[in-house]
């Protein structure tokens, strides 16, 4: 990994003159510091940031991220960094890829101005071991599902999302619709620091409807084919729905069953209505409804969801 350094890029903000000629930079920071002070001279040169918070292993999810960054900010920064505090498992932080060179050579592609990474104890100074981080408390939408089977994660996303929030100083930060839960909390978060914009992108799938996953590179070849069956699940349900199924209990049968027809060991399967988190799950007839699941494939664990009342994200399967 070579860090601090800078390689060329796309032409984004090429003067128009410049044609192709011109090259932009790839600047890649080896610690929070610096990327605090790259952007807060962008911000002070009235330049508006778009932040892609990310644990690398880049696929096209993420990079459907920074696109969108791009297209809506003046300068985009993403930053890499694989947070141990929201892993519970210790063998599962172990095995998280990482390929920091392959990463910020997508991003280069994709006209990401600035990568940044870091270790925890540059980003937590004060803190002498990382047992020591008082974690944030990621309020009620951490409850539940992703919340009851990992505990301690949505602490630590939310703990890091703060951290970064607050080096980057973006207006907008991107986050993807698959991680629903933890959008949720980002939303919470940002609620309570005041900042930033928080803008959820839908779910990007493989043509087979996995999908994309930097955990997906863990994935034997039958166990990738084995585990489209979580979109089949999730797509068959939004079919119920749309022929009129609305009962909760209904729904969730359809969708168990359809996971236990694909093989693989279901942690949950679950729905809730996606403008009002409970931690129960519902019961009766739904007027909105958020299908999600976490399955086991192999030892690789997944998760995935799906707006049931809605088909806007069809485009980006
Ligand atoms: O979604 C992720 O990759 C992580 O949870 C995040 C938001 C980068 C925080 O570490």
């Amino acid at each position: 990994m070579i860090l601090g350094t800078s390689v060329s890029t796309g032409n984004r903000h090429a003067p128009a003159h410049c044609g192709s000629l011109f090259t932009m930079t790839l600047v890649r920071l080896p610690d929070p510091e610096r990327a605090r002070r790259w952007c807060a001279e962008q911000r002070a040169d009235g330049r508006s940031v778009g932040f892609v918070p990310t644990m690398g292993a880049l696929h096209e999810g993420h990079l459907a991220l920074v696109r969108r960054a791009v297209a809506e900010n003046d300068v985009v920064c993403v930053s890499i960094f694989v947070n141990p505090l929201q892993f519970n498992d210790p063998k599962d932080l172990a095995r998280y890829p990482r390929d920091f060179d392959a990463d910020a050579a997508q991003l280069e592609r994709v006209g990401c101005e600035m990568v940044f990474s870091g270790t925890l104890q540059q980003f937590f100074p004060k803190v002498k071991q990382a047992d020591q981080i008082v974690t944030r408390d990621p309020g009620p939408c951490a409850e539940g599902l992703e919340g009851a089977s990992r505990p301690g994660h949505f602490g630590g996303v939310a703990t890091i999302c703060e951290r970064l929030f607050r080096v980057v100083g973006p207006g907008r930060a991107y986050f993807g619709e698959k991680d629903f839960q933890q959008s949720l909390v980002v939303k919470q978060l940002a609620r309570e620091l005041g900042f930033p914009e928080i803008v959820v992108c839908p779910t990007v799938r493989e043509p087979s409807g996995l999908a994309y996953s930097s955990r997906n590179v863990l994935l034997t070849d039958a166990e990738r084919q084995q585990a489209t069956c979580l979109s089949k699940a999730l797509f068959a349900l939004r079919r119920a729905w749309h022929n009129g199924k609305r009962d909760a209990i209904e729904l969730r049968t359809v969708m168990l069953h359809e996971l236990e027809h694909g093989g693989v060991q279901v942690e949950y399967a679950e729905l809730r209505d996606p403008h009002a988190w409970t931690v129960e799950s519902p019961t009766g007839p739904m007027l909105r409804a958020q299908a999600l699941v976490a399955a086991r494939v192999g030892k690789v664990r997944l998760i995935d969801n799906l707006r049931l009342d809605r088909d806007d994200d069809v485009g980006a399967q």
